[in-house]
């Protein structure tokens, strides 16, 4: 299938493309603004074009041009507080734009959908792992943002038939196995990438945000998921949607949760530096506990992960950043 791919060049967008691109029955287009994205990120197996998806006539153009079958839509801003801060800035990237693609999509007969949605969907989980069909109450314009466009894909499968898959990942990390590309958000607020700061001499030490959460240790606690294992459930979920003429809405995580300290002792037997870590306040807006119940995609996309440990997980991610001290440049 053609497949168009929003925010091709950033950290999610990059490696599914390199996955899609490896099953070798994928043509692909990137699309990308570059404001966050690193063009040295789209494999050359894949077009690059540049331009903003608020921008009708420069997506008008890349359909008429390219003609997909498939969009993977992950271009979005994605800092929680700056969209406390500055709510339509983020209703204006992550909702318009969704519906400018969404519009062309329309026109161009392009029938299938898959969405980045987010964990920030769940800030208060009455089951924990969440399942997929947990209540949506986000706590973050952010969240909200993701929310608004999981509601707009429903109305738009009723109205014009076109087939959604939203996937929620919980946290998405580590780097492709080959270490040529990874996680290199400017600025960087991730904890992992943040921990690896450490032993490449960016930093001193690593904050923990928070010691009286409700949980063991105190420290808050997160679903680590591999960045191409979310990229191969991108491919199962169009499969989904092509042979079976399905939407759906999945969870995507390890069912397994690793507090803030449990990471970061991970780190330094990985990278076997002491790496310093000091305590602060909580961070605003955290919950304590968010672990996905990926079940449903398990037994309806067949998705299973490769990358099955925190370990692996920070092992790609460390073999990256020493590859490539200074990011994606
Ligand atoms: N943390 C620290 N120190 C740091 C950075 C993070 O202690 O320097 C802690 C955070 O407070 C949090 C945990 O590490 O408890 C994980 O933080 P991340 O910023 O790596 O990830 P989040 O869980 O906050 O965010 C992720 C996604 C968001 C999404 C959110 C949903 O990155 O896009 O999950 O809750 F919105």
């Amino acid at each position: 299938m053609k497949v168009l791919v929003t925010g091709g060049a950033g950290y999610i967008g990059s490696h599914t493309i390199r996955e899609l691109v490896r099953t070798g029955k994928h043509e692909v287009v990137a699309v990308d603004n570059l404001s966050k994205g690193h063009a040295a990120a789209v494999t050359s197996g894949a077009t690059l074009e540049q331009g903003d998806i608020r921008d009708s006539g420069f997506i008008e153009g890349v359909f008429a041009r390219h003609k997909p079958d498939a969009v993977m839509h992950f271009s979005a801003s994605i800092v929680v507080p700056d969209s406390v801060r500055d709510p339509l800035s983020y209703f204006d990237n992550n909702v318009c734009g969704t519906v400018t693609l969404l519009r062309t999509m329309v026109k161009h007969n392009c029938k299938y959908f898959i969405f980045s949605s987010t964990a920030a969907l769940f800030a208060n989980p009455k089951t924990i792992p969440i399942p997929s069909d947990e209540e949506r109450i986000p706590m973050s314009p952010y969240g909200d943002t993701k929310l608004v466009v999981e509601n707009i894909l429903k109305w738009s499968e009723d109205a014009y038939g076109v087939k959604h898959v939203c996937l929620r990942y919980f946290n998405a990390c580590g780097a492709d196995e080959h270490g040529d590309i990874g996680e290199d958000h400017e600025p960087e607020t991730h904890l992992i990438p943040i921990i690896l700061q450490v032993p490449l001499g960016k930093r001193q030490h690593v904050k923990i945000f928070g010691t009286d959460y409700p949980t063991d240790d105190g420290t808050a606690v997160r679903d680590y998921v591999h960045v191409t294992d979310l990229a191969t459930a991108h491919i199962k979920a169009l499969d989904f949607m092509v042979t079976k003429n399905r939407s759906g809405r999945f969870n995507l995580g390890s069912g397994k949760g690793y507090s803030v300290r449990e990471i970061v002792e991970a780190a330094r037997r990985v990278t076997g530096h002491p790496i310093p870590a000091v305590e602060e306040a909580r961070r605003e807006g955290d919950p304590a506990i968010l672990i996905a119940s990926s079940k449903d995609a398990e037994e309806q996309l067949g998705w299973t992960r490769r990358f099955d440990s925190v370990e692996k997980i920070l092992e790609t991610a460390w073999r990256f950043h020493q590859k490539h001290p200074t990011g994606m440049h």
